[in-house]
């Protein structure tokens, strides 16, 4: 896999702004208040799990952590992670289309906008998987990934230092088929390393889902939708928000 997600350091270097606690916190909330409560959740999945950063927030807490990405880079960067803080935990490389485990988990999540799927059909595939890798009455947590906006183009871009490496990341989106609600989104990254200089840039076409699109798809899942939240916040539903000042709105799901 080229660019910046085969190279998980400076990865985790452009995506440092994150406080990783406070998301955790959120999500016990949510296991707390939403889930039916049966079993104490002491297991975790993070789907598209990247460089897994919230793997030792999770470990420290008492959960068995699982993570699944498709980039053979983030699944070795993770194991390494996890042997470096002498945490046992388990790394699949798969796609977050399909794919099994092997033993059920009490919660799910998938950060920073991660669900790259190409289709309703994916995503029905995609909610399937999850929903069998879940105990009943689960919490599964998608943070972004609703295209709340509506088929418009975005643009972010931000620089991250660590020490002498300098991570300058951009994240364009633009709408490239309306009627299949596609979007090529295009990562570049320039990283100044020392005295090096690096350059990152990838490209995929992906489907962007709308809210009510979305929910339908899921009302046909073993999900049912609890609700949308704004910023890890359990006091800003989505509803309440003014359109256009949302920033990371996160999706509930519960597990039938
Ligand atoms: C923006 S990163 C997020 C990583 C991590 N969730 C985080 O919060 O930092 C997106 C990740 O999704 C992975 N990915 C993209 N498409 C995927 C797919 N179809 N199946 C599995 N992983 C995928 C990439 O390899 C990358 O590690």
């Amino acid at each position: 896999m080229a660019g910046l997600y085969a190279h998980p350091d400076y990865y985790e270097i452009a995506f440092d702004f994150r406080d990783v606690a406070a998301e955790v916190d959120f999500f016990e909330t949510c296991i707390d208040r939403f889930g039916d409560g049966a079993t104490d959740a002491d297991s975790v999945l993070e789907v598209a799990c990247g460089p897994s950063p919230h793997l030792l927030e999770f470990d420290a807490r008492g959960y068995d952590f699982t993570g699944l990405d498709e980039s053979s880079e983030m699944i070795s960067y993770s194991i390494e992670k996890a042997r470096e803080n002498d945490i046992e935990a388990t790394f699949l490389r798969r796609n977050v289309a399909d794919f099994y485990l092997p033993e059920r988990v009490d919660f799910a999540f998938c950060a920073l906008g991660s669900l790259y799927l190409d289709s309703n059909d994916a995503l029905r595939s995609h909610l399937e998987s999850v929903g069998d890798s879940l105990t009943g009455g689960s919490i599964y947590c998608i943070d972004g990934s609703i295209d709340f906006p509506g088929g418009t183009s975005s643009e972010h871009e931000w620089e991250t230092t660590r020490g002498d490496t300098t991570v300058e990341f951009r994240i364009d989106q633009q709408p490239t088929n309306a009627a299949e609600q596609l979007v090529r989104q295009t990562v570049t990254t320039k990283v100044t390393d020392g005295d090096e200089t690096h350059r990152f840039r990838e490209e995929d076409e992906i489907k962007t889902f709308a809210p009510q699109e979305f929910r339908m798809v899921v009302e046909d899942s073993d999900f049912e939708h609890v609700g949308w939240f704004d910023s890890f916040d359990l006091s800003k539903p989505v509803s309440k928000c003014e359109p256009g000042t949302l920033h990371r709105p996160t999706t509930i799901l519960r597990k039938q």
